[in-house]
């Protein structure tokens, strides 16, 4: 693990800059055009697909040249894009990587060129070859999630005991951890407290996990657990740890399937995370989770084309957090955003007047 267990060092967002005075980025300034090359990792989930046209679309209004590809999931393809990108002549790499690990010797090949290389959202791991670390608040993400089932069910002046199962992502994404542990450092005393019950005994990363965020294997999943835990007319879930909109809609369908009825009290408290408009409606209509955590990515691709330019300029970019994310190598400079949290009660004023979706998307469930 890279995690430390306690959060981050900074205080909020784009408070005061961190110099990255000896870095050095800023010598090679001269010749530089700021020609990117931007490696996506999946279009199965909407956020990716819109900020890798953001990010273009910054970039190419300030004339840099742009390459834009989408890996769809195939880390070969990844590879393989990226080395293309290289071997193009790009002089910054951005990059959401796929599996966390596989990018070793094309990065290696980029920095000898001189590439600089900007790990985008998630965290690019055992190579020194990652010069700066653009994401959210990861481990914040968690606490919100876990913060909604406590408040919802309750669960500080209420007795209990509350049935609960955790779902965790891919486990070749490094974000999936920080998600985790958030969460489950947030119910960590309740747990001691026998408040919380975990009925399958699934506590750890590794059983919790859903191999490519999909909603498919996590609707398999919660299906198996209703059957093999819940399978008697006492044991009843209250809740469902979910850390991504897609893995919580598949949830919510094996929970339908057995027979929960959404928008009744007995239907458990399911959250989410990047305010899909198909979850953000089952949160307006109350047809299924309740909750989600907005991560607002606009403002990262915002932060990335600053960081770009700022390079291109002679400058350094921008940083907030120097000693949190650690990729095995090194702690890799991070510019940490703020996630969140979105119910029924604030959707509105966070994800509609913000103009990250309109009421027609959401009602339509697609963005
Ligand atoms: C991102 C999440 C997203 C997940 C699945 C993670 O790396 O941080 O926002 O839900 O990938 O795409």
């Amino acid at each position: 693990m890279h995690l430390s267990r306690r959060g981050l060092l900074y205080g909020s967002a784009g408070a005061a800059a961190v110099s990255l005075a000896g870095c050095g980025a800023g010598e090679e300034s001269a010749s530089l055009t700021g020609f990117t090359g931007i490696s996506m990792p999946t279009d199965t989930s909407e956020r990716w697909v819109i900020e890798g046209k953001a990010l273009e679309s910054n970039l190419k209004g300030l004339g840099y040249d742009v390459i834009h590809q989408n890996a769809k999931d195939v880390v070969e393809d990844q590879i393989a894009q990226i080395q293309s990108m290289v071997d193009e002549g790009v002089e910054f790499l951005v990059i959401a990587a796929i599996d966390n690990t596989s990018l070793g010797q094309v990065l290696a090949d980029a920095k000898d060129k001189g590439v600089t290389v900007i790990a985008y959202d998630r965290l690019i791991l055992e190579t020194p070859d990652v010069d700066f670390y653009a994401s959210f608040d990861n481990y914040q993400v968690g606490v919100l999630q876990a913060t909604h089932i406590i408040d919802r069910l309750g669960m500080r002046d209420n007795p209990g005991p509350f049935n609960i199962e955790l779902f965790s992502g891919d486990l070749g994404d490094n974000n999936s951890q920080y998600f985790f542990m958030g969460g489950l450092d947030t119910l960590e005393s309740f747990i001691y407290e026998g408040k919380v019950l975990i009925p399958s005994g699934q506590t750890e990363q590794e059983p919790t996990a859903t191999a490519g965020w999909s909603g498919d294997a996590a609707q398999t999943r919660m299906s198996d657990l209703l059957g093999e835990f819940y399978d008697d007319d006492e044991t009843e879930l209250h809740a469902v740890l979910s850390p991504y909109d897609g893995i919580s809609r598949g949830v919510v369908a094996a929970l339908v399937d057995a027979d929960y009825e959404p928008g009744t009290g007995g239907f458990p408290v399911v959250t989410g995370q990047d305010a899909e408009a198909a979850s953000v409606k089952a949160i307006k209509d109350g047809t299924g989770q309740t909750e989600t955590v907005f991560k607002d990515t606009r403002q990262l691709a915002h932060t990335v084309t600053g960081m770009v330019k700022a390079i291109v300029d002679g400058g350094d970019p921008e940083v907030n957090d120097l000693g949190t994310y650690d990729n095995g190598f090194k702690f890799v400079p991070s510019l940490l955003l703020e996630p969140v949290d979105v119910t029924a009660d604030n959707y509105k004023e966070v994800i509609v007047d913000s103009e990250y979706l309109t009421e027609e998307q959401i009602d339509a469930g697609e963005a």
